[in-house]
């Protein structure tokens, strides 16, 4: 079995947040858990280099967009790294194989007859990167970005996205391409029942971006020139064996404002281009601060690295995937990922660990007596995650850290200690808090890789001793 996930691929005019973030590491927990299950699993991310506001930063800093785009997309694969992502690749859409594939996909969308020429006015928003309408403004203003769309005409080559919405909708309706959340399934049937305009895939007056093949005064719109990044980074062009292990993906995981691209005009590139379109799109909500979308635009930023210089990476990733329930908004402080860590971690999980090898040290020598079963099965769990409920499949696994811990309290393995007598009852119970704990690490492994390693590394040891607190203090 194979498993092929994406994350959206992130502009680089700034430098990444905890929003972006969230993405990325629900995607890791995804591959993760496949590449433990067995699956042979590719996990792509990146970034989104081209277009006219890339061009806008770079300039603002007396770059070249190249030059600039090779110093911002290090903050990404940076932050990705000590967020322990286990991305496969880390495609950029300066890459040479990405270029190649870019103008492949579009001179076989022109030779299928899927693009003519247009004069177009409209209101273009360089931060959404995209034409808006008179109704998607507020005052006259962009109502994310606060600024004013600018009116452009310009002769563009436009796609026939009109062609293939029927077939859209029909694979939709029949599950085969699948939308989670249902809610967002529904927005893009009714999104395509209203039928959908064909779009302009080029820009004449945009230098930095890739030339169409068939005219150099224009260059792809960069909208098209990422989306093709899910096909380019697992090598459409450079590697075709593994292009077609992998093609068609099991996930795009985008943010909930770009699902018509991925929902729409994604699949409709593909078919045009003669190629299989996705399995399916999983659309996640905001990160909020203040209940206000956490965005570059509005300035209300979290650095990742931050946080996890402070907390460490797996503390992130799991108030993130703890905190928020997946395909809902959600308000993120500092506040609430400290409460998180002193509760659920410190005193939680890293609290039972301490004990439980403090007294397999003191009582039993070091040795743990042969395990039996675990008090919990957390059978639930994987269902939970394959099914994107990654809070409550957390809240399960904190359920059967409670136990071990009230266990403890209840059994008093200090008390039962004292007395030779009480010798089977203290290894069974030490036995099934072993068993317990073992499971937990387990379970946590595709959440927090490093803690479920340091669990894990207590069983293979000869002699088990007291371990280092897995969540030190923090002030
Ligand atoms: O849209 N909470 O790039 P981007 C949760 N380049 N997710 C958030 C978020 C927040 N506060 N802010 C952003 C783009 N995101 C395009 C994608 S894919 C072919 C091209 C998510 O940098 C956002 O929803 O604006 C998106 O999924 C991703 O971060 C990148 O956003
Ligand atoms: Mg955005």
């Amino acid at each position: 079995m194979k498993y092929y996930i994406t994350t959206a691929i992130d502009y680089i005019n700034g430098k990444p947040h905890i929003g972006h973030s969230y993405e990325k590491v629900a995607s890791d927990v995804l591959a993760r858990l496949a590449r433990l299950s067995g699956k042979q699993t590719f996990f792509l991310t990146g970034t989104d280099e081209h277009g006219a506001k890339i061009a806008e930063y770079a300039k603002a800093q007396g770059l070249e967009p190249q030059a600039f785009a090779d110093q911002t997309y290090k903050y990404f694969e940076d932050a990705w790294k000590n967020l322990d992502l286990s991305f496969d690749r880390f495609v950029r859409t300066t890459d040479p194989d990405h270029l190649a594939t870019v103008a492949d996909i579009l001179k076989k969308i022109k030779e299928n007859g899927y693009l003519y020429e247009a004069e177009y006015s409209g209101l273009y928003c360089t931060g959404h990167e995209a034409f808006l309408t008179e109704k998607d403004l507020v005052n006259g203003l962009c109502p994310e970005h606060q600024t004013k769309p600018e009116l452009i005409t310009e002769k563009n080559w436009f796609f026939k996205v009109s062609n293939f919405t029927d077939q859209i909708k029909e694979k939709i309706e029949k599950g085969e391409f699948k939308i989670w959340p249902e809610a967002h399934r529904k927005e893009v049937l009714s999104l395509l029942a209203q039928g959908f305009n064909d779009i302009a895939i080029s820009r004449p007056n945009v230098k930095w971006g890739i030339p169409l093949p068939w005219d150099e005064n224009q260059t792809v719109y960069v909208w098209v020139d990422a989306l093709i990044n899910y096909i380019s980074g697992v090598g459409y062009h450079s590697d075709k064996e593994l292009f077609k292990k992998y093609w068609p993906a099991d996930w795009h995981i985008v943010g909930k404002d770009i699902i018509k691209f991925h929902c729409i005009i994604w699949p409709a590139l593909l078919l045009a281009a003669g190629i299989e379109m996705p399995k399916g799109v999983v659309a996640h909500g905001y990160l909020t601060a203040n209940e206000r979308k956490i965005s570059k635009s509005i300035g209300n930023v979290i650095d990742p690295n931050d946080w996890v210089l402070k907390y460490g990476s797996d503390a992130v990733r799991y108030f993130l995937m703890r905190e928020i329930a997946f395909g809902q908004d959600g308000d993120v402080s500092e506040e609430k990922i400290k409460a998180r860590y002193d509760g659920d971690l410190a005193n939680g999980l890293g609290n039972l660990v301490s004990r439980l090898t403090n007294m397999i040290e003191k009582y039993s020598h070091g040795e743990i007596p042969e395990i039996v079963e675990p008090h919990d099965s957390l059978e639930d769990v994987l269902g939970m995650v394959e099914s994107f409920r990654f809070h409550e499949a957390l809240a399960r696994i904190w359920e059967a850290i409670a136990w071990a811990n009230q266990y403890i309290d209840e059994t008093k393995p200090w008390d039962l200690a004292k007395d030779p007598a009480n010798k089977e009852k203290l290894d069974e119970v030490l036995s099934v808090l072993g068993a317990q704990v073992k499971l937990v690490g387990l379970s946590l492994s595709p959440f927090m890789p490093q803690t479920a390693e340091k669990i894990r590394r207590v069983f293979e040891s000869d002699a088990i001793s007291k371990i280092e607190p897995l969540f030190p203090r923090v002030e």
